[in-house]
């Protein structure tokens, strides 16, 4: 299957960025053992700190791919935007976030983009992003 990965603004910093939230490896290192569990597979990666940057890919991929991944970071907040393009695609969208957002700051709470998601994962960590890929190669 092919599947994007697509991590929003300051999620390259991972590894370095808020340890005790996101942990201290970098998303490199993460999703090249990725793609060593899905040799069978093919993933590919982007990361974006720019909105229309991130909508630019989802329309991309976004009609044959079998199935994206997306961490759309502080945008999960605020993009009608993203949230118009999850909905203009045709690829299933899973949507995910490293910490479990619910626990923390208000603002946090809402995604604009769960309704127009498959599914949401939400505090596994990076593992989140496994979870998330397994849940689109077992469909
Ligand atoms: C995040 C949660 C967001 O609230 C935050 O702005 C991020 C990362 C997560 O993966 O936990 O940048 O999406």
């Amino acid at each position: 299957m092919k599947i994007q990965i697509i991590n929003g603004p300051n999620l390259n910093l991972l590894g370095v960025r808020e340890k005790s939230i996101y942990g201290d490896s970098s998303f490199d290192n993460y999703f090249a053992l990725l793609q060593q569990r899905y040799v069978n597979h093919s993933l590919h990666y982007f990361q974006s700190n720019h909105e229309g940057e991130l909508i630019d890919k989802l329309h991309e991929v976004g009609f044959d791919y079998d199935g994206i991944v997306l961490n759309a970071g502080a945008y999960t907040h605020t993009s009608i935007a993203i949230a118009d393009a999850i909905a203009a695609i045709t690829t299933p969208v899973v949507e995910v976030h490293i910490s479990n957002v619910h626990k923390r700051e208000e603002f946090r709470h809402n995604s604009f983009l769960s309704p127009n998601c498959k599914g949401i994962i939400v505090g596994f960590g990076l593992d989140g992003y496994r979870l998330a890929i397994e849940s689109i190669v077992s469909i």
